[in-house]
């Protein structure tokens, strides 16, 4: 199976989650990691398995990642399994109660890859995922390396 994970990472947590989930996959994967700004798009020609992540900011991808989504030709990914993930502040540890709902109301950066990698033919093989940060640049909550590790399991049995 041929597996393409691409993040973004502007503090190293989603780049530690996405390092945690390429670990986790086995030989058989093939994975290989990158960094967004070093994909071309050439890349998701031939894949099995497109996995794609950022932080949130602004409820949204980063532009990079929102970018390269744009750059993948309609139906691209026809035939590929996809997934999608992304780090965002864990709303227990944001203390106004105003800021959370905002938080909470205005969505994650995962979905809104989920739904463009299905829009380009890809077939969603899990529900978008989140990993939390305590803060707004980290570091990751506990167990969440491990959730990840979990989860690249998961995404490749489906
Ligand atoms: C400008 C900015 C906007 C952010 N917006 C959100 C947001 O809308 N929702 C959220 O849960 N976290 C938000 N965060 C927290 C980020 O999700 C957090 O910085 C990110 O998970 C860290 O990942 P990284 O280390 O890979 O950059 C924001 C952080 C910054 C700096």
């Amino acid at each position: 199976m041929k597996t393409l994970i691409v993040y973004d990472s502007v503090f190293g947590n989603t780049e530690q989650i996405a390092q945690a989930i390429s670990n986790s996959l086995g030989p058989k994967e093939h994975v290989e990691t990158l960094r967004v700004h070093d994909v071309k798009i050439e890349k998701i020609t031939g894949l099995d398995l497109l996995i794609v992540g950022s932080p949130t900011r602004g409820f949204r991808p980063t532009k990079a990642i929102t970018n390269f989504l744009k750059r993948i030709p309609s139906n691209g990914l026809k035939g590929v399994k996809v997934a999608a993930f992304d780090t965002r502040i864990s709303l227990s540890d944001i203390k106004s109660s105003v800021l959370r709902t905002i938080v909470k109301i205005g969505g994650y950066a995962a979905r809104s890859i989920a739904n463009r990698l299905k829009k380009n033919g890809g077939n969603l093989t899990m529900p978008p995922e989140g990993f939390l940060v305590t803060g707004e640049k980290g570091p990751l909550k506990k167990g969440e390396i491990e959730r990840a590790a979990d989860w690249a399991k998961l995404v490749i049995k489906e």
